[in-house]
């Protein structure tokens, strides 16, 4: 597409024109531009979201078929993050990551990656019908969390795994941690096969030089950008962006339309526009701003007793190639307070709320919306909270038993044939023996022991009963207090594969 201008909206201004021209909505949603809506919602939201909550037509385009506002809309996406072809996604990174694999991978095929993915992962696997091959992520001794992958792991995978069709890597993981992305593009490249990226946190990444390469510019072929969840767009709106070569753009669209509902809100695909829009224009200064506030935020973070928070001194360990300190990682094990207590007395006694918090850590992302006053309110809490708390014992020093994973078991079945199998409940010191229909996972440091398909070991039921009596989170079954876990009912299935990386 030529003359892109990336001042323009496209679609925002497609929704404008639909507005502006009072057209009379013979169409869903049945609300009519919020007239036929609950008053009070109406009032809240404000009725200009209203009148853009329209539905599929020509002057606003289709999301399964765009040939006017979202295919230019899509194409200008594509040019500002260095992509050949973006596709617009409204069921959230989840959809995009699904839409990913099953754009790339077939039935049986293997794939591999990183243990720690998120469960959208697993839901593409068990869409696609595509067999992992699982390589651990490193693990940092302090935080309790895993770190990324290194490229020397994903080189011994694919020696081991010749025949694998793809490998999907996590830049950066949800503690802004970066891996050598430029070299794994090399190593998977050597074997003519793509990368494809989870970049859910990564969609600012290509806007500023501090920060560790974005998937596209480092040569990946497919990646699933959060755009709602790190720059300005609205909730579960994602963008999918296709490097050519190795993966066909039109089974991208194919998989996306499988999974699409057929009423896309144009609310979130507006909202994608103009954050792209934002980020083009203005995002280098935009991030530069985010970037003072979180290294000052750091900075006085690491000067209250009792708290932490790593940086870019960890960088060269392996799986630390590059980081986005935006992501504040909060580890309060030297104030006695565990990761939930803390988020908790931020949250009620503060009117702070955090992203996430384990045993050890409280993760904070700033963004391009925060402000001065907010970090230094976040910082005035931590010390009144240091104040209060300090002095109090150390939590337990876990540092060796959850460095000392077991095994990655072997994979009995696909993850899709082990979850559409009928299961039984079993408590789990007798399910040792027994292929597992769940997963299975301490926190810290959150990586699964057991995945669907696999078999349960004994080493993997010692771990369990000793990372619960040490106070860990144990979590993943059905069963909320993990005392039983489904099993698959067969017991004469062959394994599918034999061999991990650990
Ligand atoms: C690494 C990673 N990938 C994918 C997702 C899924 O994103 P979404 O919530 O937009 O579906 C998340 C969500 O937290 C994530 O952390």
């Amino acid at each position: 597409m030529k003359n892109l201008n990336q001042f323009e909206t496209p679609l925002f201004d497609a929704l404008l024109t639909y507005v502006n021209n009072e057209t009379i909505p013979f169409h869903v949603p049945g609300h009519k531009k919020g007239q036929g809506m609950d008053s009070q919602f109406r009032d809240f939201i404000g009725v200009n979201a209203m009148s853009i909550d329209v539905t599929v037509f020509e002057q606003v385009d289709s999301l399964h078929h765009p040939s006017g506002p979202i295919a230019t809309a899509q194409a200008l996406a594509a040019e500002a993050f260095h992509a050949d072809h973006t596709f617009f996604g409204v069921h959230g990174t989840s959809g995009a990551i699904q839409a990913m694999i099953l754009s790339v991978l077939r039935e049986g095929e293997k794939v591999i990656i990183p243990r720690n993915v998120h469960k959208s992962v697993t839901g593409g696997l068990a869409l696609s019908g595509a067999v992992p091959v699982y390589v651990q992520p490193e693990l940092d001794p302090l935080t309790g969390t895993a770190l990324n992958v290194t490229p020397e792991s994903i080189q011994k995978a694919l020696e081991q795994h010749p025949d694998a069709k793809a490998v999907l890597v996590i830049n950066p993981t949800y503690f802004g941690v970066a891996a050598d992305l430029e070299t794994i593009v090399e190593v998977v490249h050597d074997y003519g096969i793509p990368l494809m990226v989870d970049e859910a946190h990564g969609p600012h990444l290509c806007f500023h030089e501090a920060l560790p390469v974005s998937a596209m510019e480092a040569g990946a072929d497919i990646c699933a950008q959060s755009t709602h969840k790190i720059i300005g767009s609205l909730t579960q709106s994602s963008m999918l962006h296709v490097r050519e070569g190795l993966v066909n753009p039109r089974r991208v669209q194919a998989a996306m339309n499988l999974l699409h509902t057929t009423s896309p809100s144009y609310i979130l695909l507006a909202s994608l526009d103009v954050a792209r829009r934002q980020m083009a224009m203005e995002g280098r200064k935009l991030m530069d701003d985010t970037l003072a506030l979180a290294r000052q935020a750091r900075q006085r973070i690491n000067a209250i007793k009792g708290f932490s928070c790593f940086g870019e001194e960890l960088m060269g360990r392996p799986g630390f190639h590059g980081f986005d300190p935006a992501k504040l990682t909060i580890t309060c094990r030297k104030l006695g307070l565990s990761g939930q207590q803390l988020e908790k007395i931020l949250a009620k006694d503060y009117f702070i709320q955090p992203e996430l918090s384990d045993l050890y850590n409280v993760l904070c992302t700033l963004s391009l919306g925060n402000t001065q006053e907010q970090v230094d309110a976040l910082v005035e809490a931590l010390e009144a909270i240091s104040a209060t708390y300090g002095n109090t014992i150390t939590l337990h020093d876990p540092e060796e038993a959850f460095m000392e994973m077991p095994r990655i078991p072997l994979l009995m079945l696909s993850p899709r044939d082990a979850m559409h199998c009928d299961t039984t409940p079993m408590v789990l010191a007798d399910s040792i023996g027994r292929i597992s229909a769940e997963f299975l996972m301490a926190y810290p440091p959150g990586i699964p022991v057991l995945c669907p398909g696999e078999m349960i070991t004994e080493d993997i039921v010692k771990y369990i009963e000793t990372q619960r009596a040490a106070g860990l989170w144990i979590q993943g079954t059905e069963d909320p207090e993990v005392k039983t876990i489904q099993v698959v009912n067969h017991h004469h299935l062959q394994a599918v594969e034999t061999q991990h990386i650990g």
